[in-house]
């Protein structure tokens, strides 16, 4: 195998290369080789400066996460720095695409920083649930100064070229062959007898009263990061260059790090990193599959939903025709489009031109007949079989072959809606999740006979309109939604048997949750559950107590939610901040004892596993049925659909570090007191008595 760090001499300048595809990430063979290279170069009488960069796309993107948690194999990268760090010849480094984590602080240590215009350089580590843990806490704020460090640590943003230059993290700029740049730049610095710049040795610009402002910066942090680690973990790092030197601030750094590293959460964040890039495979489908290409789109309905959808594809340069058969719908639907573009610029995310520009790449229109020359349709319309096959047969009779037809139905049978054309193979379910144009997950539902490049070009669809794409198998409410019914259920019983609205929303959002589930039904709108509800009377389906007997009774007094200012909470004009209402809190009593419920006082604890383990059951059987391909897909669903916490690692990577047995005893006893809808999933039990995880699957 090829040495993925060489050493090259050109005159008097060494020239170290990393090439450790994909990313060159600091693997432990690039660790060593750094070490031996740099070791040469600053041992060879020859040499007067050094010179390092990268082969292939991008520059080293990090430590090698696959090596986290097994046994660390020296040199560690902390030595590695170290070594570079004491070298006295100049050191040049030449930067492409991204210098993150352990790759920017190696080029931290470097004297020299040049780029190339592309190049992007952060510490992201904190959504790894970690700090910097090569000296990135430490020199970072001498090079930048301590707010501006604890600005990029903190958020673990990645910083564009212009910034990186106004900061003074980047020299100069380079345009053409890296190496020559670099060459170049070592030959100036030679010849004009520059010093070597080590940041270890530098003062720390300070803000005034250094202390009060980080902890005022503590304080803001502990609100914003709510229940997040490693940011915390961050701020005492870099709050060690207020007072310490260098060596002993690199000591407070490796403690924190090391106590992050062996933390739950850190666990769970690495494995969202990997979970959501698995997501991408499909297993039973050849990498090579064909895609289609999507020159336009088109969408049915323009609902908010279908105005969401259409903003992906207009955001992404893919131009999208907008259907309604209701004109006023339509003109609404374009105007917000409009409206939203306005925001853009007046938030000063786009000018002007590219706001227009975007905005001309969706036209609506009346007529199904326009639709002829578009390469995939969605359908964003009611939520009804009948409709939607109606739908789906027009399209059928107007779109061109190879066109693909897609619903982002939340529930329905996808293989019954291509049931209604000629073409099930290039039908597909494209599940997109509120608000449209902001949350990652998209569900592409593979029905039957959808055909493998149709699927192929879903998946790559997503990812080029920036979403995260999830296979889901066919069944009622897919993924996400068939396990949120359980979790909504639940929400429904506890409120019934006594638990406050306030107090279920207090503990999600305590467990990590973006919204409590109470909250979130009054932003839904209670109507829309209700009127579902009421479908189901109809056609003689039996719904219980806990799904509709509250909601249904706000929605006839008219609470509708946020809309109406009064659902489960009250609401002030303009405001989103849910009030408790004792009107409601009187009316659930007085609606659970008419049902014939005793209310009593519910512990905190009790509604995590009533919320939460419907979740973990129901994902185990999605799981056995093979809807979703593997657990942490499930996982991903959650995380980038329905907020749950990423330092959590999704229902399934928590059910892990609760353990399996622990839940399935937990299981048996709520099976006892509520009967079968509490039933353990078969695959839950088998792996729990085999003492197994649902992410080693
Ligand atoms: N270690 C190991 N593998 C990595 C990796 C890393 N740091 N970064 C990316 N990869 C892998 C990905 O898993 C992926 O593998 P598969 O193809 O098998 O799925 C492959 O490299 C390509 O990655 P992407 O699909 O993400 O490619 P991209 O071009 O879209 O993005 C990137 C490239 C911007 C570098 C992105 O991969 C990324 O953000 N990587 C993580 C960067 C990071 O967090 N670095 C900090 C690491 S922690 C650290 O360094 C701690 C420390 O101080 C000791």
């Amino acid at each position: 195998m090829n040495e993925p760090v060489t050493l090259t001499i050109s005159g008097s300048i060494a020239i170290i290369n990393v090439n450790n595809p994909p990313v060159n990430a600091l693997s432990h063979s690039v660790r060593r080789g750094l070490v031996e290279c740099f070791a040469k170069a600053s041992q060879d009488n020859r040499i007067e400066a050094i010179v390092l960069y990268c082969s292939g796309r991008t520059y080293i993107a990090g430590a090698d996460i696959t090596e986290f948690g097994k046994p660390m194999k020296q040199p560690s990268l902390p030595q590695v720095i170290s070594i570079v760090d004491s070298i006295e010849k100049p050191i040049i480094t030449a930067i492409h695409g991204t210098a993150l984590g352990g790759g920017c602080e190696v080029a931290l240590t470097c004297h020299y920083r040049i780029a190339d215009k592309n190049a992007r350089l952060g510490l992201p580590e904190v959504h790894l649930g970690l700090l910097p843990g090569a000296g990135g806490t430490q020199r970072l704020p001498r090079l930048v100064g301590i707010e501006k460090a604890l600005d990029l640590i903190v958020s673990g943003r990645k910083v564009k070229l212009p910034e990186a230059l106004a900061i003074k993290l980047i020299d100069r700029v380079f345009e053409g062959d890296i190496v020559k740049a670099g060459i170049d730049f070592a030959n100036e610095i030679i010849s004009k007898k520059l010093p070597i710049r080590r940041i270890s040795t530098a003062a720390v610009e300070q803000p005034e009263a250094a202390m009060e402002y980080i902890e005022q910066y503590r304080r803001i942090s502990t609100k914003k990061h709510r229940g997040l680690e490693a940011p915390m973990a961050c701020i005492s790092a870099i709050e060690a260059t207020i007072n310490l030197p260098f060596n002993e601030g690199m000591r407070v750094e490796r403690k924190q790090f090391l106590q992050c590293m062996e933390s739950t959460q850190s666990a769970a964040q690495q494995h969202m990193f990997f979970a959501q890039r698995q997501a991408a495979n499909i297993n039973d489908l050849d990498k090579a599959t064909p895609v289609r290409a999507i020159n336009k789109v088109a969408i049915i309905g323009a609902g908010t939903m279908g105005i969401g959808i259409a903003l992906n594809f207009s955001n992404a340069n893919i131009p999208v025709m907008l259907l309604e058969l209701n004109e006023e719908i339509l003109t609404n639907g374009l105007d917000s489009i409009s409206q939203y573009y306005q925001t853009q610029v007046a938030k000063g995310r786009l000018s002007e031109q590219k706001a227009k520009q975007l905005c001309s790449l969706i036209t609506g229109t009346l007529s199904y007949n326009e639709l002829n020359d578009v390469d995939l349709v969605i359908e964003a319309v009611f939520e009804s079989m009948n409709v939607k096959q109606q739908v789906f047969s027009q399209l059928d009779q107007v779109c061109k072959q190879g066109c693909i037809l897609a619903s982002n139905t939340s529930t329905l049978d996808i293989d019954e809606i291509a049931a209604a054309t000629k073409r099930p193979q290039e039908v597909i379910g494209l599940h997109f999740f509120s608000p449209a144009h902001v949350m990652k997950l998209l569900e592409v539902v593979r029905g039957d006979k959808t055909a493998n490049d149709v699927l192929a070009t879903a998946m790559s669809l997503a990812s080029e309109i920036n979403k995260i794409g999830v296979v889901s198998g066919v069944c009622d409410g897919f993924i996400g939604n068939r396990m949120l019914k359980g979790y909504g259920r639940e929400a429904g019983a506890l409120l019934l048997e006594g638990a406050k609205p306030e107090q279920i929303d207090r503990v999600m959002v305590d467990f990590g949750m973006a919204m409590g589930p109470i909250t979130m039904s009054d932003l839904a709108g209670l109507d829309v559950g209700y009127r579902v509800r009421q479908e189901r009377r109809k056609r003689g389906e039996f719904v219980s107590n806990y799904d509709g007997a509250i909601s249904d009774r706000l929605v006839e007094d008219g609470r509708l939610g946020q809309k109406s200012l009064k659902g489960y909470y009250r609401y002030q004009e303009n405001s989103r901040t849910p009030l408790p209402d004792d009107h409601v809190h009187k009316l659930i009593n007085q609606i659970a004892t008419e049902l014939g419920y005793e209310q009593r006082v519910i512990s905190d604890e009790e509604i995590v596993k009533r919320l939460i383990y419907p979740l973990i059951n129901e994902g185990a059987q999605i799981l056995d049925e093979a809807i979703a391909q593997r657990a942490s897909d499930i996982n991903t669903v959650w995380v980038f659909g329905y907020g749950f916490p990423v330092h959590k690692g999704g229902p399934m990577f928590y059910a892990d570090t609760i353990g399996l047995e622990n839940i399935l005893h937990d299981l048996k006893q709520l099976q006892i007191k509520y009967g079968d809808i509490w039933q353990p999933a078969p695959l839950l039990q088998k792996m729990a008595l085999e003492g197994k995880k649902f992410c080693d699957l």
